[in-house]
């Protein structure tokens, strides 16, 4: 048995409204191996941790006067969004906004810390990791996925250079390096594999296709063929969960064609809630009940994968340890 990586989605945002040096610094205290974060630009173009770039879902911005002229609708890989757009704002008017709880209904314990923080920028988190590594004397390294790449450059603000180089200056340009980097687009991380020796990963949504149009479907590069393709130019994959087994569902054959291909798979997102789990792990009827993602974490173990994404990062290093005991 490989033993599987721990990555902590948006940091522990099960506990923590996520992509906040709170969530990563609590995901840390679970004992993660990496911090997942999401990266989009500022006007001045300085890489910050956001999902979206419309920020309206996940902080105060509607809450500002001051900068109600700038609510606006945008098309952003296909789709139309209204709201407040990080590509608006400089990183000295997006430190004003406050972070709140994405997933409220959800996740209403962590409403409480609406307000409490601001949104990080990349340079931040590095100083964050770098300085808990020193304190605890482990490696914790960071798994940065940038958000639309494509529309980024569109707009005159292109990522991939630009993070090559904020990773370099920080000391990570080999694959031994605690630093991988992600994307659901192709181009960008076919660019980076000639930028940097970091490790590339390749997202695989469970529908659709990349917004580049790089290739026809994610289905398209899960086949065997698409497999080799991805090993070209990325370490490894990280697939929706479900492409590896769907609920109750058989497993499929991922896992094994993919290591097949020379790939590491990393599925996402690993969460305690009902909603998220499959019907045979949950307790009770409440979908934002607790259920068993501890049992869920051993299912996939059993199927193999290298590494977990997850929002819950502290069930699943307890879950990893006990079965790399066995
Ligand atoms: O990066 C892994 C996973 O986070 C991909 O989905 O939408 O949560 O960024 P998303
Ligand atoms: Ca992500």
């Amino acid at each position: 048995m490989s033993h599987p990586i721990v990555i902590a989605h948006r940091g522990a945002s099960g506990f923590r409204p996520g992509n906040t040096l709170a969530a990563y610094d609590r995901a840390i205290s679970y004992g993660t191996d990496f911090i997942e974060l999401d990266l989009v630009l500022t006007k001045d173009n300085v890489f910050v941790a956001r999902h979206e770039n419309e920020v309206s879902q996940t902080t105060d911005v509607a809450q500002h006067p001051e900068f109600a002229v700038r609510k606006t609708t945008k098309i952003v890989d296909g789709e139309s969004h209204t709201g407040w757009f990080t590509e608006d704002f400089t990183l000295a008017e997006l430190k004003t906004l406050r972070v709140k709880e994405r997933l409220p209904q959800l996740r209403p314990r962590n409403t409480r810390y609406d307000g409490q923080f601001d949104v990080p920028t990349l340079a931040e988190i590095i100083a964050l990791v770098k300085q808990r590594s020193n304190e605890l004397h482990r490696t914790i390294g960071i798994y940065a996925e940038l958000k639309h790449s494509s529309y980024f450059a569109s707009i005159g603000l292109p990522m991939e250079a630009k993070l090559a180089a904020e990773f370099k200056a920080a000391g990570w340009d080999k694959p031994h390096d605690p630093v991988f980097i992600q994307s659901f687009e192709v181009n960008n991380l076919k660019e980076l594999h000639k930028l940097t020796g970091l490790r590339l990963i390749q997202l695989l949504e469970a529908k659709g296709g990349p917004a580049d149009h790089a290739q026809p479907s994610y289905a398209a590069m899960t086949n065997a063929a698409g497999l080799r393709e991805i090993a070209t130019y990325a370490w490894g994959i990280a697939p929706n969960k479900a492409l590896i087994q769907d609920g109750e569902r058989m497993p499929t054959a991922l896992v094994i064609d993919a290591h097949a291909a020379g790939l590491r798979v990393h599925p996402w997102t690993f969460r305690l809630e009902n909603t998220f789990l499959p019907k045979s792990f949950r307790i009770g009827d409440d979908p934002a009940g607790r259920g068993h993602l501890d049992l869920e974490i051993r299912r996939f173990m059993d199927l193999g994968v290298d590494g977990f994404i997850t929002d819950d990062p502290g069930v699943a290093v307890r879950e990893r340890n006990q079965m790399m005991k066995r």
